[in-house]
């Protein structure tokens, strides 16, 4: 979609894609869903990104006007839009990065769980095209609930011989955000200071936040260790019920997300020392996915870390966490495999 048609279509694109081909260092990215409550502000960030060279925005409603708008802003990246399933692969072709917001949100007193139903079939159909156009491409993977929507990616990309588990990245990125704003607010620090490793998975108590590896070094007493775990499990609810039926986290979750993508980024171009935590194929514990701390590099999450110690506290945490885990992560294998 050309910004300004008064120019004319064939010199407006022809000079995007000139400096899109003409090597403006940066890497190609598509946020999948990108009119919705989350990739409208993520493609606004996304455009934002130096490291961006190139921002594809696809949505089944809603993708010219989103992407007039976000084109206008005067940052490197070359902004394009597509409109409906026929133009998806357009959307994906050549893509190093894909973000996934697609599906719908929760409501007051649903469960992510019961999101499964619509947002598996969208997930399936979008890892079906990047499995045909951009199979080398690291997948940011936000629709929920996450901890099924991973497994049906992953079953996707083995059905079609793509699967690399180190590209598959469910993104746990908010539960790290909240835990470091809600710990910095009982510490009486700045969040910036502030990290908070989360792992397990995303959603209710599969939401492990390790108080006992904070960074600074602190501790927190029994109280405020309850406290400070179950608001981070319930963040999503939180916000959930704040906005009456309106939809769930979009702004902090855009954020989350961008935080993330740039992680990988880094790491796609080589930056050292690239850590973050995120839903990955895993062997941290005996369940094929976990969330845990990983180390971004060129090809992914080239290494998944350990847990460390936990305290006895987090133990009991962690055995809820991965019996609940197990369950959605079979869900989502068996929707594509049965
Ligand atoms: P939204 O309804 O505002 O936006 C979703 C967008 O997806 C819409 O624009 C819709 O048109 C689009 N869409 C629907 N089907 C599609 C398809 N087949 N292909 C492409 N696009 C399609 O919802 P939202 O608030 O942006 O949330 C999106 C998802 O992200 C939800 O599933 C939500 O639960 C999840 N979420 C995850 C996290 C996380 O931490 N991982 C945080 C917040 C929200
Ligand atoms: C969140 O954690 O905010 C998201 O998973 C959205 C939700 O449904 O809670």
């Amino acid at each position: 979609y050309p910004s300004n048609p008064q120019m004319g279509e064939g010199s407006m694109l022809e000079r995007a894609n000139c400096r899109a081909k003409g090597g403006a260092p940066g890497f190609k990215v598509a946020i999948l869903g990108a009119a919705g409550g989350i990739g409208q502000p993520l493609a606004m960030l996304m455009k934002m990104n130096p490291l961006v060279s190139v921002l594809h925005l696809y949505d089944v409603v809603n993708a010219p006007g989103v992407t007039a708008d976000i084109s206008h802003m005067d940052t490197g990246a070359v902004v394009r839009g597509f409109l409906g399933q026929s133009q998806l692969e357009g959307a994906l072709t050549g893509m190093d990065l894909v973000i996934i917001p697609a599906g719908i949100p929760r409501k007051p007193g649903m469960t992510r769980d019961d999101l499964f139903k619509i947002n598996a079939g969208i997930v399936r159909t979008l890892c079906e095209g990047i499995a045909k156009c951009c199979p080398n491409a690291i997948v940011n993977l936000i629709s929920n609930p996450v901890n099924s929507t991973v497994p049906i990616a992953a079953e996707v990309f083995k059905k079609a011989g793509t699967y690399d588990p180190k590209k598959l990245l469910g993104v746990t990125s908010l539960d790290v955000v909240r835990a470091n704003t809600f710990v910095a607010e009982v510490l009486g620090l700045d969040p910036r200071e502030v990290e908070v490793p989360v792992v397990g998975g995303h959603a209710g108590v599969t939401i492990l936040p390790l108080l006992s590896q904070v960074k600074p070094p602190c501790s927190f007493t029994q109280e405020e260790t309850e406290y400070l775990t179950k608001r981070i499990q319930d963040g999503g609810t939180e916000v959930v019920e704040a906005k009456k039926g309106a939809g769930s986290a979009t702004l902090s979750m855009a954020y989350a997300a961008v935080k993330f993508a740039d992680a990988c980024l880094k790491g796609l171009r080589g930056d050292a020392g690239v850590v973050a935590c995120v839903f990955v194929a895993s062997q941290v514990t005996e369940l094929p996915f976990f969330a845990s701390k990983v180390r971004l590099g060129r090809t992914g999450a080239e290494e998944v870390y350990q847990l460390g110690p936990l305290n006895e506290y987090e133990r009991i945490g962690l055995e809820k966490a991965k019996k609940e885990l197990a369950e959605s992560i079979q869900k989502g294998i068996s929707f594509i495999r049965n």
